[in-house]
């Protein structure tokens, strides 16, 4: 499992293209898991996408790439990046580095979204750049 990448989306991604477009753009997950599942071949890579709008199933799933040795993780961990201290924990007892994707750039939006507990817990973040913020975490996850 070494040459996979758990691409992980938390809560509301599912609505991704027909969601606040102006904000996360028009692509949708399905989109997105397309264009990255073709960067991946290049890379040598496989990934394996998912998406849930519970938090206790992106801790499972941290656990589970930690477990299957997976190469890294990328999380959008939606707004429980904002509050969950359990993805935290959960970042911070596994040694799969996870790398913190966002569509946007909390930092130019509300304050609330200023605090990120999977970036204080991530080995980096790549942010604000739409979805290519998701290809570019994937570049990032090959070379580690
Ligand atoms: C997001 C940013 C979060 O603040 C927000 O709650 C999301 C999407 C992004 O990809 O830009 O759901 O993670």
């Amino acid at each position: 499992m070494a040459d996979t990448v758990f691409v992980l989306n938390g809560p509301n991604l599912n609505l991704l293209g027909l969601r606040e477009p102006e904000i996360y753009g028009h692509d949708t997950l399905d989109d997105i898991a397309g264009r990255l599942e073709d960067q991946a071949r290049t890379l040598g890579l496989v990934i394996d996408m998912r998406q849930s709008n519970h938090e206790g199933h992106l801790v499972d799933w941290l656990h589970e790439a930690n477990a299957a040795g997976a190469r890294a993780v990328l999380l959008n961990a939606g707004a429980f990046t904002h509050t969950s201290l359990a993805l935290y924990d959960a970042i911070k007892a596994i040694t799969v580095p996870v790398i913190e994707v966002h569509l946007s750039n909390p930092h130019r939006r509300e304050e609330f979204r200023h605090r990120s507990f999977v970036g204080q817990a991530a080995k980096g973040t790549i942010a604000g750049f739409g979805a290519l913020s998701y290809a570019l975490a994937l570049d990032a996850a090959a070379k580690l």
